[in-house]
């Protein structure tokens, strides 16, 4: 019976220390807090590359790591581009030609204008972040 409530006991305290460890601080959009609010200063250009993606580029709603969802997947787009050495800064600066699907050309293009308005730098470190994933 003790060794049981032993047991019992070191149970619980590990489970409330896993799950305190999960908490992180989230803005009203319940989205992490440093992942959205990080500056720009100081960055490296993967890192600048991120936020852009997950922010104000709002890449993130339509590609994912790995798995397709409204655009490709973002290990998809890197590996034909790695494949056919071209650029995508160039192609989000309206340069290109649709390599990964030119079937869905059109819902990507609309976002031509976000990317069109970024400095030649964030349209880099976009292609920098990208480039990244295998
Ligand atoms: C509304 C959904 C949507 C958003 C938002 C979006 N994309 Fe896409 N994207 C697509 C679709 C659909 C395709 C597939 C069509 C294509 O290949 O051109 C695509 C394709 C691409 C490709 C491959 C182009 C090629 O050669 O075929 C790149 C690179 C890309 N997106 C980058 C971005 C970046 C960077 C952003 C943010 C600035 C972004 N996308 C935001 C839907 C989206």
């Amino acid at each position: 019976m003790k060794v049981y409530f032993k047991l019992l006991l070191t149970l619980s305290i590990g489970i409330s220390i896993i799950s305190c460890g999960e908490k992180k601080e989230t803005d009203a959009m319940e989205k992490p807090i440093e992942a959205t609010e990080a500056s720009n200063s100081g960055l490296s250009s993967e890192e600048l590359g991120k936020e852009l993606f997950e922010g104000k580029g709002i890449c993130a709603t339509c590609h994912k790591a790995d798995i397709k969802t409204v655009g490709p997947s973002i290990k998809d787009i890197a590996k034909i581009y790695k494949e056919k050495v071209a650029s995508i800064a160039e192609f989000i600066n309206d340069k290109g030609e649709p390599l990964v699907d030119p079937s869905q050309y059109e819902i990507m293009k609309a976002n031509f204008v976000i990317t069109k308005a970024m400095s030649a730098e964030e349209r880099k470190a976009l292609e920098i972040y990208m480039m990244s994933f295998e």
